[in-house]
């Protein structure tokens, strides 16, 4: 039995690009194209996560314009994809949410196109949600990245993308690849 999958972007605990800690802003990109990706390779949930209220009430409508209002009538598999999101406001509100479904604590995997500590290997990893149960929670960055402080309450990493080459992707690309790395068909 396969172990549940989850993704959540983050728009705090975030840097800028002096460094410092900041809160970023929600795009439309990210919360349609990731959440169609996470439909497609059975993510249990994709939460968006922010700190500032206005970010969420914006995340809130978009997905009820979908979901319910004209935008279901005219592209109806974009609202089925943002079924799978969830907005919340930390990282600790995922984990309790995590949590409350499966009484287990999710092993966090942060993402990162530059090298970090704790590193595990998409193979190995690929290889523990298809034999363990254990949620995995993979973290992914906007603006200018998770921050360290972010990182570090990470139980692993995983290697960059492309690592020794130019490899700054969108975090809507980089969520695809991860996905196809851990969950996707082979060949
Ligand atoms: C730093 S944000 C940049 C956001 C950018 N403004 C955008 O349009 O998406 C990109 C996030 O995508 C992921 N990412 C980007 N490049 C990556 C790579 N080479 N390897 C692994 N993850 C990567 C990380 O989660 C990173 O925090």
């Amino acid at each position: 039995m396969m172990g549940a999958v989850y993704v959540a972007l983050m728009h705090g605990e975030v840097v800028d690009k002096t460094g410092e800690e900041k809160a970023s802003s929600l795009t439309h990109f990210d919360l349609h194209d990731i959440a169609r990706s996470c439909r497609s390779y059975g993510v249990a949930r994709y939460f968006v996560v922010t700190p500032l209220e206005t970010m969420r009430y914006l995340a809130q409508r978009m997905i009820s314009y979908w979901n319910a209002g004209i935008g279901n009538y005219s592209i109806p598999n974009r609202g089925q994809a943002l079924e799978v999101v969830d907005v919340v406001t930390s990282l600790d509100e995922v984990l309790q949410a995590i949590w409350a479904r499966h009484h287990e604590r999710a092993r966090i995997v942060a993402t990162s196109a530059r090298k970090q500590a704790s590193q595990i290997t998409y193979r190995g990893l690929a290889e523990d949600i298809r034999s363990q149960k254990t949620p995995v929670l993979l973290l992914f960055g906007t603006a200018y990245g998770l921050s360290s402080r972010c990182i570090e309450q990470c139980d692993n990493t995983l290697p960059p993308i492309r690592d020794g080459r130019w490899n700054h992707f969108s975090v809507r690309s980089a969520v695809a690849i991860t996905l196809e790395r851990l969950i996707g068909e082979d060949g």
